[in-house]
């Protein structure tokens, strides 16, 4: 069922924040890839256990056993929209770069110094930070080269995983420049050799269906703050893959998947607020079943979402003094965030100037730090970043256009 012009006018009534404006002006939310604004069901879900069940889990009484219940749902609401088993595949923690600390701490006490792991230069710091620690402990960190077109460079992945390699760790999306990269091409490279995959896909998760099982990663991870959900993040293990990590875990915890990594008490509330973002996204889709409305509702969401991508894209390329980095929008694999430099401004200054319309878009590196120096930005602010959502309208891109066109 195709995702519509008139479904995101219909969505946008969903979206407390669209609807506000902010000293009597309307606000353009086009910095999705920074977080995404939440719809009223999640919030609603969010103060349901606030007013119903605040109370800590594993306890005999009812209240107790309903915040079980709902932390129980909404790790098999999250199983479900990422195509895994079940619900013991998911583990839930403050956000993404946090749990990807813990699951490096973990992995890393099971290597011997100069085995390798392979980080990208494309990734976000949250899938560089915690590998490169390992060097601490004699791991021998190697990184893919990022070529100028926006694309890892296949030949240099492809010559980095070799007999030694234990792990690699990869982006599924760029969070800077929108670049989709081969999961299948790095599933095949690392199971030559025996080797882990670390997938990060927050910024993957909102702009495509997920399929851990079809990819056959043997960890995932994402943040709900960026598909319309509160500040959780998530990760996904494979079967067994959680099982016997030595994670840092007190020695009353539940000690199998997939609570051996989490740490202390959850946000309950937030992680039921996940469960109905998850929800919300699938009613905009089609099927007998669950699973089969997130995917339909994701793909659908992707095809305008790229739709747009591609028309700011195409549009923002004529504007003089303006240079786009990234791929362009002729397959679909590609995410709708587009990224731009300026042959006389910086992008602080740009953002600053949008952001005073109402425009909000974010400069910078995005913490794609590495990425942005390699491609020779660092000293200049980094990109300016357009990132579409779901609620992203074509008018708000053309008032973003017309906005770039005037400086
Ligand atoms: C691609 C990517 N990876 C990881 C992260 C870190 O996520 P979190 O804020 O949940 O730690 C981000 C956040 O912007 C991101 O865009």
């Amino acid at each position: 069922m195709p995702y519509t012009a008139a479904d995101c006018l219909r969505s946008r009534r969903d979206f407390p924040a669209l609807n506000r404006t902010a000293d009597g002006q309307r606000i353009t939310y086009l910095d999705g890839p920074g977080g995404t604004q939440v719809p009223r069901a999640v919030i609603e879900a969010i103060h349901s256990v606030y007013t119903d069940c605040n109370v800590n889990t594993h306890g005999n009484f009812p209240p107790s056993r309903e915040v079980d219940r709902r932390m129980q749902a909404a790790r098999s609401v999250v199983a479900t929209f990422l195509g895994a088993a079940d619900e013991h595949c998911i583990s839930f923690g403050q956000n993404m770069t946090t749990l990807n600390f813990a699951l490096a701490t973990a992995i890393g006490r099971t290597l011997v110094p100069g085995d390798e792991v392979v980080i990208t230069q494309l990734d976000h710091e949250a899938n560089r930070g915690p590998w490169l620690g390992l060097r601490e402990r004699g791991v021998v960190v190697q990184e893919v080269r990022l070529l100028e077109s926006g694309v890892l460079d296949s030949d240099d992945l492809a010559a980095k995983i070799g007999p030694r390699t234990r792990l690699l760790a990869l982006g599924a999306s760029s969070n800077a420049l929108g670049t989709v990269n081969d999961i299948a091409l790095a599933r095949r490279l690392t199971r030559a050799v025996g080797a882990l995959l670390v997938i990060d896909a927050v910024h993957y998760a909102p702009h495509f269906p997920v399929d851990v099982a079809a990819l056959g990663v043997d960890f995932l991870l994402c943040s709900a703050y960026k598909f319309y959900g509160p500040h959780v993040g998530i990760l996904y293990s494979a079967p067994g893959a959680l099982a016997h990590l030595p994670t840092d875990r007190l020695g009353t915890q539940d000690a199998s998947a997939p609570f051996r990594i989490e740490t202390g008490t959850l946000n309950h509330a937030a992680i039921a607020g996940v469960h109905a973002a998850v929800e919300y996204l699938a009613s905009w889709g089609a099927g007998a079943s669950l699973r089969a409305r997130v995917v339909d509702a994701m793909a659908s969401i992707s095809a305008y979402e790229h739709s747009l991508g591609r028309f700011f894209y195409e549009r923002v390329r004529e504007l003089p003094g303006i240079r786009i980095w990234g791929c362009d929008f002729s397959t679909r694999a590609r995410a709708p965030t587009v990224s731009i430099s300026f042959d006389a401004l910086t992008p602080a200054e740009v953002a600053a100037a949008l952001g005073a319309q109402g425009i909000c878009v974010w400069d910078g590196n995005f913490y794609a730090a590495r990425a942005v120096e390699v491609l020779g930005l660092a000293a200049r602010g980094g990109l300016l970043r357009t990132g579409i959502s779901m609620y992203s309208m074509q008018d708000e891109l053309a008032q973003l256009l017309d906005a770039l066109a005037a400086m």
